[in-house]
């Protein structure tokens, strides 16, 4: 049979029998390759595949959903509480994050378990992978290894092994003889493929490791993603040690669940109360410091946002936020400019969220406002209090998900009180002092009440000398013997 060539989308996998400069299939410029098309294994009325009667629910053995543990808590519950046996599972995340660092480790554990596991290696030699066992620590030595980048050479391999979990280093880096280059889309697609085909058949799960691309999204096709029964991406920056791990797709248990982990020198290690890692470093009473309560996942985290507002000089003023997105941090110094009587406008405003972190959580909005404040006016907000809570464009304190987890967090962590939407109603009353909030502006006159007034854009203050203690001033004064 001839062999044709056809041009594929690299972003979404469209194919087209011509070249084109935008893709059909999504839109964007300069993606399609040219491919070779291996002529299909069955024409038209070739093989037919002998049809069974489809199967009531009831009558589906239950047993294949036992889970292979780890032993690792933070990467079984991501998986859904263990690694279901014949399963496709993509682990995706930007070079050097720590991906062949994480599934050596969960390698390790599987064998330490009894099961039959094969590292295929296909970025780094079979020294390469010894060297980074050993730094590692305790790494079973039961752990097959298969060094090589040839599909072709490592299927038979596989297939014959008797294997129960498989971890391909990565699917990018694998290729086979025919068609394009390695990395290209036909490959990257022709490889999941493979490896889903015998998952299914052979019940060995495997997992593979797959990198990420700048926009964020796993290179090679999308289609990938779909093929595979669960999507795990690692997470973090290079500047920080702790990493994240989050299911985005699942077909086995639940997605956005999260683990964390912290990198150190010899390996990742599971971090069990992620709060107090992100709580380490922060000086209590610090003006433009405030704890807010986010959720990942199902579960409730504490993290410092701090914030600094400074003068912009001749500037046009700044706004930086690291860690929330910028356009939200926009949309809350507008609300506290128009609700609280509050002035940016020849104001540099830069929010940071500690540790590296990024939260994408609306809920974390008051806690973001709260820190403005307390910078502009230079006064810490009560240590003690931790925040949550979304803004409205109204100045509305909105409610949030989940809201006595949240609490029953911040109280665990020694939190005296919590400052909450109004709305979610009197949960957590028992746990710590809840201070409900329905406004923005009720939010700053609880947690500043002695704050001095701005001079461009006076707001109404409690007390109009609130820095100075009145009483011990004017004894100074009277005592004076000069006067
Ligand atoms: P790696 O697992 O090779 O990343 P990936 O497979 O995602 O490309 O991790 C690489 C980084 O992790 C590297 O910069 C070194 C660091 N690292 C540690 O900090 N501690 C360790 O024990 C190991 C093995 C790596
Ligand atoms: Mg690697």
């Amino acid at each position: 049979m001839k062999t044709k060539t056809q041009f594929t989308c690299s972003a979404c996998g469209y194919h087209s029998p011509r070249w084109m400069g935008q893709c059909s299939g999504c839109e964007k410029w300069n993606t399609l390759e040219e491919q070779l098309v291996k002529p299909g294994p069955h024409g038209p009325g070739g093989r037919r595949v002998k049809s069974e009667p489809a199967r009531t629910l009831g009558e589906i053995d239950g047993e294949t959903l036992s889970r292979y543990r780890t032993g690792i808590d933070e990467f079984d519950r991501v998986l859904g509480g263990g690694l279901v046996p014949g399963s496709l599972i993509l682990v995706a995340g930007d070079p050097g994050i720590g991906k062949s660092t994480l599934l050596l480790q969960a390698a390790s554990a599987y064998a330490r378990a009894g099961l039959r596991v094969l590292y295929v290696s296909a970025e780094e030699s079979e020294r390469q992978l010894l060297l980074r066992s050993r730094r590692l620590g305790e790494i079973h030595e039961g752990i097959g290894v298969l060094a090589g980048t040839r599909l072709e050479e490592i299927a038979p391999i596989v297939e014959s092994g008797d294997l129960d979990v498989v971890i391909v280093d990565s699917v990018q880096t694998l290729h086979h003889q025919e068609g394009s280059a390695p990395g290209s889309v036909g490959q990257v697609r022709d490889n999941t493929l493979y490896f889903m085909e015998l998952a299914k058949r052979t019940q060995i799960s495997v997992l593979l490791v797959g990198h990420v691309t700048k926009d964020g999204t796993v290179a090679g096709p999308r289609v990938m993603e779909h093929m595979v029964d669960a999507v795990l991406y690692l997470e973090g920056d290079h500047f920080h040690h702790y990493r994240m791990l989050r299911a985005t797709k699942n077909r086995f248990g639940p997605t956005f669940e999260v683990g964390m982990f912290d990198m150190g020198e010899s390996g990742l290690t599971e971090v069990k109360n992620p709060s107090e890692f992100l709580l380490a470093e922060r000086r209590e009473g610090t003006a433009g410091s405030v704890v807010a309560v986010i959720l990942e996942g199902t579960r409730p985290l504490l993290l410092e946002i701090q914030a600094l507002v400074g003068t912009a000089g001749y500037n046009a003023p700044r706004r930086v936020a690291t860690g929330v997105d910028s356009k939200r941090l926009a949309v809350l110094l507008a609300v506290l400019e128009r609700r609280a009587g509050m002035n940016f406008s020849a104001s540099d405003v830069f929010v940071n969220v500690a540790g590296g972190f990024r939260v994408a959580e609306p809920a974390v909005d008051l806690a973001v406002a709260m820190a403005v404040v307390s910078s502009t006016f230079d006064m810490p907000l009560d240590p003690n209090t931790a925040v949550m809570g979304e803004i409205g464009l109204g100045g509305e304190i909105r409610r949030v998900a989940q809201l006595s987890l949240r609490l029953r967090e911040a109280s665990k962590l020694g939190f005296k009180n919590a400052m909450v939407p109004k709305r979610g109603g009197a949960q957590g009353a028992d746990l710590l002092n809840v201070i409900p909030v329905s406004r923005i502006e009720e939010a700053v006159e609880i947690g500043f009440p002695n704050r001095r007034s701005l001079g461009r854009a006076p707001i109404e203050t409690s007390s109009p000398e609130p820095a100075k203690k009145p009483g011990k001033v004017e004894t100074g004064v009277v005592g004076d013997p000069l006067s």
